[in-house]
């Protein structure tokens, strides 16, 4: 559920500068009798609180994690931390949270530019991400934080044909770099709070493959992690041209689905610019749009590996025949036969 897609950062490798929607919040109203309601049909157990945008730029953020707590929903999020000063932190810390992912992605400062983010040096935004990591050990909140590193190795690169100006994490030096900081961070907090904790050794640092992605917990319920990067469904990947795709596999509908914040229902959360709306919350129930014959058709076609919507051929389809047949085996081994290709994937 997309609280917002206006974002106060432009991340280069974020669809945020090419959407072309209409930028706006959800209303409050909307929001809580959309958890209302998901909670009434017992939809899911577990929110996910943004597609586009940055959550927290939402002034009723707190009004709605909480509204979601009471209807017994887990509240996850993604956020960049530029709103999470130290007073909002504990705001934040006094929920009962799941899980936050930690957009810290650009983790050098060669990388930080990419975020154009407004407001931030680099090393403010290093310091604000530890602020995040080590409130969270003060106001003893059992929420699980993923800290995100943007994979752009060339493996991933050649996979999705990403755009050559998204260079994140590149070469295994730099990773195990970056992760040799982060747990000598880690130990910091370790020692001030005496956790008791043993940091990933000098050995598991230097296996890391950006090929095979990692995911280490630093510390207890912190995991720093590879996020391998999408071309969000080829609109990020090299050249205009995409072929698409007849087979794949895709966890749309069958695992979740978004709510645009103008209450436009989409059936994946990789669908930045509302092309896949089924129908809109505030007109009609969220069950009767899931229960949909097209919504049917979508759903049992997924479970063939076999694709619908005119938007799900051009995400799983490709800019070259090699890209568009590895896309589309690559979703069905993922999606269909569910074996996992990547840590921190
Ligand atoms: C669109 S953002 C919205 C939430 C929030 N603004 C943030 O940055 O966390 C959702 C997540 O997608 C990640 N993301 C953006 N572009 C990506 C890409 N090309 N590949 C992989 N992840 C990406 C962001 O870093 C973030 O973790
Ligand atoms: S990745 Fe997040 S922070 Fe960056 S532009 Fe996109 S929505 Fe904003």
């Amino acid at each position: 559920m997309e609280l917002t897609n206006v974002c106060d950062f432009n991340c280069v490798f974020c669809p945020n500068e090419i959407m072309t929607r209409k930028r706006g919040y959800m209303p409050t109203q909307l929001a809580k009798s959309v958890i209302d309601e998901i909670y009434e049909a017992g939809l899911t157990n577990s929110l996910m609180f943004n597609l586009m945008g940055e959550p927290l730029l939402h002034r009723d953020w707190y009004d709605i994690f909480e509204h979601a707590d009471k209807r017994n929903l887990d509240i996850t999020f993604g956020t960049n931390c530029s709103r999470l000063d130290d007073v909002t932190l504990d705001e934040l810390y006094s929920l009962p949270l799941k899980l936050i992912i930690v957009s810290l992605q650009t983790p050098t400062r060669g990388t930080f530019g990419l975020r154009r983010a407004r407001g931030f040096t680099f090393e403010a935004y290093i310091r604000r991400i530890r602020r995040v990591l080590w409130k969270k050990f003060e106001s003893r909140n059992k929420v699980r934080l993923l800290v995100d590193l943007l994979n752009t190795c060339s493996f991933v690169r050649d996979l999705i044909d990403l755009r050559s100006d998204i260079r994140v994490l590149e070469d295994d030096d730099t990773a195990k770099t970056v992760v040799r900081a982060w747990v000598e961070f880690a130990k910091t907090v370790i020692d001030h709070f005496g956790l008791g904790f043993v940091v990933p050794s000098p050995t598991d640092i230097e296996s890391i493959r950006l090929r095979k992605g990692f995911a280490f917990e630093i510390l207890p319920g912190v995991i720093l992690e590879t996020k391998r990067a999408t071309s969000w469904g080829n609109a990020l990947a090299n050249g205009t041209r995409i072929i698409p795709g007849f087979f794949g596999g895709c966890g749309a509908l069958t695992g979740a689905c978004g709510i645009l914040w103008n209450g436009d229902l989409v059936l994946c959360c990789g669908d930045f610019d509302g092309r896949t709306v089924l129908g809109n919350v505030r007109e009609t129930a969220i069950l009767d749009i899931l229960s949909s014959d097209y919504a049917e058709k979508i759903r049992n076609n997924f479970k063939r590996g076999v694709l619908t919507h005119p938007y799900c051929k051009q995400c799983r389809g490709g800019t070259t025949v090699g890209t568009w047949f590895a896309r589309q085996i690559g979703t069905i081994i993922t999606h269909t036969l569910h074996i996992p290709v990547q840590k921190g994937a």
